[in-house]
């Protein structure tokens, strides 16, 4: 991600999100923005919005294929969520399928939850993103919860905790709501720098980019924005400009 997005002079990872439509339409409508947009992002991630209709061994792999041949590493949005072995075949379908990385929820917990899923990720040399605070207005009465137990005294936020928990377990990266840049200028103390803050929520979420780089994410990530924008590569590239600046 580090190479690509140097090179590119980008950290925008393009959500490549269509709303509900025909599969041979949303392919084409899919694969004209990335064609559009490819020189101005760091990474392609997709979700449901493309796997369901497309198919996973299906036409998805064209769209695959496609961010592979622009040097874009490609994130699977699915949030795995479930109990280990349900969670390891989720993994190792995405990552059979091509994909470099994939979110989890930690909510799950490690054993039989995500250590399976982390370990099948090392031996593939793949990475696993770790939700921390999420980006929409209900975050809070989850990740915003205060705790108590987990042999602390006092009570702690749960996403100062599952920030700890991306550290511990390796993660290639933290997601944290840019609609929370306060959450992202506090997670990046605990993180060290040691693992990127991947932002989404700009734009249509509320997220406004200037704050959410100054506070500390790395990568933003963007999709209504730029996909069902009229010019998806002015857009592009207008966020990649402010991000570069924002950045200095
Ligand atoms: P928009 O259109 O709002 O899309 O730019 C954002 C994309 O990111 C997903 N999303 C999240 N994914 N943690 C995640 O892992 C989050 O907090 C989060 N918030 C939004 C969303 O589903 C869409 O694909």
């Amino acid at each position: 991600m580090e190479q690509v997005s140097r090179k590119a002079g980008s950290n925008i990872v393009l959500a490549l999100d269509l709303p509900l439509g025909k599969p041979k339409k949303l392919l084409f409508q899919a694969k004209k923005i990335l064609e559009a947009v490819h020189p101005h992002v760091c990474a392609v991630k997709f979700n449901h919005h493309l796997t369901l209709p497309l198919g996973l061994f299906g036409d998805l792999q064209d769209l695959l294929n496609q961010a592979k041949g622009f040097g874009l590493p490609t994130i699977m949005d699915c949030k795995i969520n479930d109990i280990g072995s349900t969670n390891q075949t989720i993994a190792e379908y995405y990552f059979e399928a091509g994909f470099d990385a994939v979110t989890a929820n930690p909510f799950v917990g490690w054993e039989d939850g995500l250590c399976p899923v982390f370990n099948k990720a090392k031996r593939m040399n793949r990475g696993v993103l770790l939700l921390v605070y999420m980006s929409h207005k209900g975050a809070s009465e989850g990740y915003g919860q205060k705790i108590i137990g987990e042999e602390r005294e006092k009570p702690q936020f749960q996403y100062r905790l599952f920030a700890e928990r991306a550290l511990k377990w390796g993660a290639a990266g933290a997601v944290v709501g840019s609609t929370y840049p306060e959450k992202i200028k506090e997670l990046n103390l605990v993180l060290k720098e040691k693992v990127p803050i991947y932002s989404p929520g700009i734009g249509i979420q509320g997220g406004n980019t200037e704050i959410t780089i100054k506070n500390g994410a790395t990568y933003l990530i963007v999709g209504r924005a730029i996909t069902q924008a009229e010019n998806p590569l002015r857009i592009a590239i207008e966020l990649k400009r402010i991000a570069h600046k924002s950045a200095k």
